[in-house]
């Protein structure tokens, strides 16, 4: 196990100005190398967010024509057409309103006939790029990262992973039916997104509160996933104050 570093907390007041800050660490990284290597989440939290690089890019003030990006997840058997698809969320977006080179934004292949090994391709096309500059993450309320669930291991690597019925739940609003969610997704691990030189976790709400201060500050343990971004040594936190309102009580 690697030491523990203190994970740094920038809270803010609301999503908005979360999403901005979150957008900001972006900006900066792309202009400071516009060849930068991107780990991208998804979900709701990181929305806003992506509509405000879109507005950075057609204002002109910047480019992601150079750079390259990995998708932390996506889910087993829909097809990237399919509209709840990670690769539908990503095109409609992000990628589809920027100026990605299509070439060089994935996500992984939840459709592959062998999944084990399109895992491990994925790690090395992430290897042959040189590795993740900036990862971004969200966070879920039962303390996932990725789709790495609790009980997710310090050495996993990019994989088939079982969601829980938590994350069934939680994702169901995004789908017709809470039936339609798919059960499994194809998720970078633990240990490829320890690998990342820099991660932003950006995490709003009250719901995430509780998860937020078990990642911060209880023990690095698989049942919270996220604890062990303890173990990196350059990790911020963007929070609102609802989802940093339960850390004051031992700060
Ligand atoms: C998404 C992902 C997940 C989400 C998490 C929070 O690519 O990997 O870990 O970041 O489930 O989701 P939201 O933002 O919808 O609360």
């Amino acid at each position: 196990m690697g030491g523990i570093n203190v994970i740094e907390l920038e809270i803010v007041a609301d999503h908005e100005s979360a999403s901005a800050r979150v957008a900001g660490c972006i900006v900066e990284q792309v202009r400071r190398e516009p060849a930068s290597v991107l780990g991208l989440a998804t979900g709701g939290t990181p929305e806003r967010t992506y509509e405000l690089l879109v507005e950075k890019v057609r204002a002109g003030h910047l480019s992601f024509s150079q750079a390259t990006t990995f998708n932390l997840d996506e889910y087993v058997g829909l097809q990237p057409a399919h509209p709840q698809s990670y690769h539908a969320y990503m095109r409609s977006r992000l990628f589809g309103e920027a100026d990605f080179d299509s070439k060089r934004t994935h996500l992984p292949d939840g459709t592959a006939d062998d999944l084990a090994k399109a895992g491990e391709q994925y790690e090395a096309l992430i290897a042959d790029a040189g590795g993740i500059d900036l990862q971004l993450l969200g966070l879920g309320a039962n303390g996932h990262i990725g789709f790495n669930e609790p009980g997710a291991t310090e050495d996993s690597r990019t994989r088939v992973v079982d969601l829980t019925e938590e994350t069934i739940a939680a994702n169901a609003r995004f789908f017709e039916a809470r039936d339609d969610v798919p059960r499994r997704a194809l998720t970078m691990g633990i240990a490829t997104i320890l690998e990342a030189r820099e991660i932003v976790l950006i995490a709003t709400g009250e719901s995430k509160a509780e998860a937020v201060e078990r990642a911060v500050r209880g023990p690095v343990a698989s049942q919270m996933p996220a604890s062990f971004l303890q173990q990196h040594p350059n990790v911020t936190f963007v929070l609102d104050e609802a989802a940093a309102s339960l850390l004051g009580s031992r700060a």
